[in-house]
């Protein structure tokens, strides 16, 4: 009976352990423990030969055991279906899967679209940091402190040093090219700018605009006109009718603001439009001479014009959005109808 016991012990061991790289393992542990010619078959043989006083404790102890190896089958024949299939299962002449291929940001496609098209007239492109200093984002651009201009750009100060905000114009990145004393200049720059505003569908705290800025000798407002004219033309078709309304930028003089006639109604007039049949798209003017004088540039020998619009504005008109919310809100049924990324 010691003997049958230690065999048992013996067996409970070598099943707890059982490990086989067969095809199916559940198939090979019942060859090996439960079949005819099975361990557990062959300790039950073995009752034969127990004292007849032992052998309904030893009975007991068998059927334990015989369950316990059957347990232990069940659970094999589950757990084989999650193991990784045979090699000769693996069809290597199937098609791989395919990744889905995202799509470029509207505004994104829009802001390479107007990129091109400068490029296509000589302008470069330029760039600037976010975070900005009072002289860059304002005085360099003739706001000087106190100047009640200040106030149309409502600005994010950075709490750990007032001296800095975060931008709230491109027009920044003009002061920080003119400083760099290479002339001519003919540059456009894509970029973030921050305002504190309320968030609603006309208006974000964060948006994109593209400034320009070309100064030379002898630059003048039809130089301006014709670069701009040419820029809608390429932008919304060569249907597109344009007006210049005086206006007022501290930076230039004279100012003004540049309409298109409405995409949507053909100007005829209809809500987008407030039924004027034209659409505000961007600020321009000739440089100021205070401001190329700030940045060490002799006003009396050069002239320029500079201008700047809302990247979203114009995203917003080339495909009929009436929210800008949903630009940053990364819904991708909305982002996935645009050109793909490749
Ligand atoms: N900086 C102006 C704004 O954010 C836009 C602008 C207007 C830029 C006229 C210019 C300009 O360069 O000449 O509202």
């Amino acid at each position: 009976m010691e003997n049958l016991l230690s065999q048992i012990n013996n067996l409970k061991e070598e099943i707890n352990n059982f490990y086989s790289d067969d095809k199916n393992p559940a198939e090979a542990f019942r060859i090996k423990f439960l079949g005819s010619h099975g361990s557990v078959k062959s300790l039950m043989g073995e009752m034969k030969n127990v004292a007849p006083e032992n052998k309904r404790e030893m009975g007991k102890v068998l059927n334990e055991f015989k369950l316990f190896a059957e347990n232990k089958w069940e659970e094999l024949k589950t757990t084989t279906d999650d193991r990784a299939p045979a090699t000769d299962s693996i069809d290597l002449s199937l098609p791989g899967d395919a990744l889905p291929i995202g799509s470029r940001h509207p505004i994104s496609i829009v802001r390479n679209k107007i990129v091109s098209i400068f490029q296509r007239l000589g302008f470069a492109v330029a760039e600037g940091p976010e975070i900005e200093d009072d002289w860059h984002n304002f005085s360099a651009l003739n706001l000087p402190e106190n100047h009640p201009a200040r106030d149309m750009q409502d600005t994010f100060y950075v709490s750990q040093n007032p001296a800095w905000m975060l931008r709230t114009h491109t027009s920044s990145v003009q002061v920080r090219e003119m400083e760099k004393g290479k002339l001519p200049i003919r540059i456009i720059c894509p970029g973030r700018v921050y305002r504190n505003e309320t968030i609603s569908a006309r208006a974000h705290c964060f948006f994109n605009q593209v400034e320009g800025l070309y100064i030379a000798d002898n630059v003048s407002f039809a130089d301006l006109k014709q670069t701009l004219y040419f820029f809608v033309q390429e932008m919304f078709g060569k249907e597109i009718k344009v007006r210049f309304r005086p206006s007022y930028f501290p930076f230039t003089e004279p100012s003004a603001e540049m309409d298109i006639s409405c995409l949507i109604c053909g100007g005829v007039g209809c809500n987008v439009c407030k039924h004027t049949g034209w659409v505000e798209i961007l600020g321009c003017g000739m440089v100021h001479p205070n401001v190329l004088e700030n940045c060490g540039i002799d006003s009396k020998k050069y002239s320029g014009f500079a201008f700047g619009m809302g990247i979203e504005r114009i995203t917003m008109l080339k495909y009929q959005i009436k929210d800008l919310r949903i630009f940053s809100e990364n819904d991708v049924r909305f982002l996935k109808q645009f050109e793909s990324a490749v």
